[in-house]
Order: structure tokens, then C-alpha cells, then sequence
């Protein structure tokens, strides 16, 4: 397993970008016939077609993380963004090695969050409720560092995605009588909104003001803390895009992610995952029209492979809107991961620190066993 003392040496990253995409894809068709069995290529919807088309198996982030449970690879590339390959890391077995492509494809929305923050809050709620570990639930959206889903793990929390953001906050409200919500404050209000928990009992936590600019009143009030996070690509979504759209096309589709607002979310005919967008959008009748407010890539492939069921789909912003980080996996860095894996050495591995990762995965096995 992972035998490395045949290696060749490691072949930088420079031999490999400038290389055209049709070179690349030559190198990666290559690596992996090297690789066979070895390897398997996990890929997020988000991922552009030219890495897209090579992957092993696709998922959103709830299915990506039971695929990495499951596999039995060496190696498994994941194509998608940090915290995805943590939660892979998290998830395999201590043997199996995640490989990142290009290290700087993160989620700024996940940056929206840091621990430093995060304990800071903790502090403060303490000085405000008692012991928050009583009253509060901590909750993270998968798209979050390692050490904050230790944090859940740590303070009874749990982790949770777009996919089973409501079946996680019943349970979270179940633990205790509140919930603290992070990163992203868009999938933590539609979720609350949906279990019927009114819009003043969700208050926003600004981690950047003391006692997050909220008062002992509105923090004892709140059932839900939401952090003020969100993500740079669905904030793009507006619902003045979904009524214009409507004037044209009243009897049109919308579908959205819950990262969008509320006012988008309120306004869309279905909301989900990425997953659940594809299959939506996939099963409805032939000739049926949609508007989609997620990512650009993920809109685009299933506009062209539903093209010939007469689908019409369009995207939901009038800019384009892709998520840069997502891009950071280009062929070029997908070539250059498998071929050095295919000569023995593991560039870019993904290892969250031992005591971080037992913890986080407590958060996450809540998680598979609540969803
Ligand atoms: P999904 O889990 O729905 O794929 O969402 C991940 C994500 O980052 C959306 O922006
Ligand atoms: Fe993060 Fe937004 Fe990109 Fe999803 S689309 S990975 S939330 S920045």
C-alpha cells in the first residue's frame, strides 16, 4: 500500500502549466491508466466540464463525504474544494491518502469562519447565557475548516449540508433549546424559516462586534444564532432575476440553492442541493422551462444534457458567476497530481491533524447517522 520506495522523483508543477488542456488531458488519461484500481476521481458538480468528464464518481458534499466513506482506493483525488477533502481525510481510512490538486481551491464562505472567532463567540455567549454548552447546540455547515467541526464535535455540535440541514436542526433543537449556526447564514435562516421558527427569533451574529451587535435580550430571545457568512456566488442571485424571468416565462420553473437569500429562496418553486437540482431538473417533463440559481458550471452541463428533451434552462444572475475556487481545479493541476501519483509520490495530500480529526468526525458521524 502507498509504496513510495520506487518513486521517481516529484515533477513540478511548472512542466505542467503551460500546457494546453488537450496536453493535459493526454497526461491525465495516461495516469490513470497507470493507476487503475488504485485511484478513484471524486468530483463536485461545480467542477468544470474538462475535469468533470474524468471523474469516477460525482456527488454534492453530502454524497461526496459517504463516497469517501465507502471507497476502497489508495488514493482518492478528490476535485472540489478543501473542506470536502477534509471531510474525505476525516472519513477514509487511515491508510488511504486524499489528494488535493491545487491547494488554494478553498470556499470563501468557509474562510467566513475561523476558530479564533468561533471560541470567541463561545466566550461571549457564556458571559451572556451561562453555560452554553446547556442551552446551545453548535452547528456547522460541512463547508467549514476541520477544527470547527472539532469544535462541534468537541461541544456536543454536529455538521451538517445542504441536503440535511432540516433533519440536523431538529435534532440540534431537540440537544438543547437553541442553535448556533455556522457559516453560512442564508442556509441557517431558510432551514429555520421552513420549521416554521419565526424571523425574530433568528438573530444574526456579527463576529467582527462585541457580543456579535446583539443584546443579552435578543441573544435569550434567538432560537437560532445565525453567523453572518455567506457565500460571494449565491448572494449574486436576486429575486428582481426570478420576477423579470416570471413576466417572460409565468409558466417557467425556479429552482435555487438554499445559500441563496431568503427572498430567492421564498420566491423559487424548489430549493436544494446541488444533487437535488440535477435530479429535479432532470426528471421534469420534457419541454419544460427553468431557472437556476446555483453555479455556472453545474447549470451549463445540465442546459446542454437536457438540450435534447427540449429543455430550456438558464442561469439565474445576468453576470457570470463561477466559483473561482472551484476553477482552481484545472486540468493542468489534475495532470500534473496524477502523474506524480502514478510515478509513487502523493503530492498535495490532504491530512487534518489527528486530534482535530477525531473530534470533527464525531460531528460528522451525527451527522450520517442523523440524515
Ligand atoms: P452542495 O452540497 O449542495 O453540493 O453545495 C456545496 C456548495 O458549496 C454550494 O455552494
Ligand atoms: Fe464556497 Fe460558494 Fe464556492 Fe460553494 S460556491 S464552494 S459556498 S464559495
Amino acid at each position: 500500500m502507498n509504496d513510495i520506495s520506487t518513486a521517481s522523483p516529484v515533477l513540478e508543477f511548472k512542466h505542467f502549466a503551460a500546457l494546453s488542456d488537450e496536453q493535459a488531458e493526454a497526461h491525465i488519461i495516461e495516469a490513470r491508466a497507470r493507476l487503475a484500481q488504485r485511484a478513484v476521481l471524486l468530483c463536485h458538480h461545480y467542477q468544470r466540464e474538462s475535469i468533470y468528464r474524468h471523474a469516477d464518481l460525482t456527488g454534492d458534499s453530502l454524497k461526496l463525504a459517504r463516497l469517501a466513506a465507502q471507497t476502497d482506493a489508495e488514493f482518492i483525488v478528490f476535485c472540489g474544494v478543501r473542506f470536502m477533502a477534509e471531510v474525505a481525510d476525516i472519513l477514509s481510512r487511515p491508510q488511504q491518502i486524499v489528494i488535493l490538486p491545487d491547494l488554494a481551491a478553498g470556499c470563501s464562505m468557509a474562510d467566513m469562519a475561523d476558530l479564533e472567532k468561533v471560541e470567541q463567540c463561545w466566550i461571549e455567549l457564556t458571559d451572556m447565557l451561562g453555560t452554553p454548552d446547556a442551552r446551545i447546540t453548535p452547528v456547522t455547515y460541512i463547508n467549514s475548516a476541520a477544527d470547527l467541526k472539532a469544535f462541534c464535535g468537541e461541544h456536543g455540535g454536529v455538521v451538517c449540508t445542504s441536503t440535511n440541514a432540516p433533519a440536523i436542526i431538529d435534532w440540534a433543537l431537540k440537544q438543547r433549546e437553541k442553535v448556533l449556526f455556522f457559516p453560512d447564514q442564508h442556509l441557517g435562516r431558510w432551514t429555520g424559516y421552513k420549521k416554521g421558527i419565526p424571523l425574530d427569533q433568528m438573530a444574526v451574529w456579527d463576529p467582527d462586534l462585541e457580543n456579535g451587535g446583539l443584546t443579552k435580550k435578543e441573544i435569550e430571545h434567538a432560537r437560532i444564532l445565525l453567523w453572518k457568512g455567506y457565500c460571494s456566488v449565491h448572494q449574486m442571485f436576486q429575486v428582481e432575476h426570478i420576477r423579470n424571468w416570471r413576466t417572460q416565462h409565468p409558466d417557467g420553473f425556479v429552482i435555487s440553492h438554499p445559500e441563496c437569500n431568503l427572498d430567492v429562496c421564498l420566491e423559487s418553486n424548489y430549493v436544494g442541493s446541488t444533487e437535488f437540482i440535477i435530479n429535479t431538473v432532470t426528471a421534469a417533463p420534457p419541454g419544460t422551462r427553468w431557472l437556476v440559481g446555483t453555479e455556472l458550471n453545474l447549470v451549463s452541463r445540465l442546459a446542454e444534457q437536457l438540450k435534447a428533451q427540449n429543455k430550456i434552462i438558464k442561469f439565474m444572475a445576468p453576470t457570470v458567476c463561477m466559483c473561482s475556487t472551484m476553477q482552481r481545479i484545472d486540468p493542468q493541476h489534475l495532470a500534473w497530481a496524477l502523474e506524480n501519483l502514478a510515478n509513487g509520490n502523493a503530492v498535495n495530500p490532504i491530512r487534518v491533524p489527528t486530534h482535530d480529526a477525531e473530534l470533527a468526525r464525531a460531528a460528522l458521524t451525527r451527522m450520517l447517522e442523523t440524515s
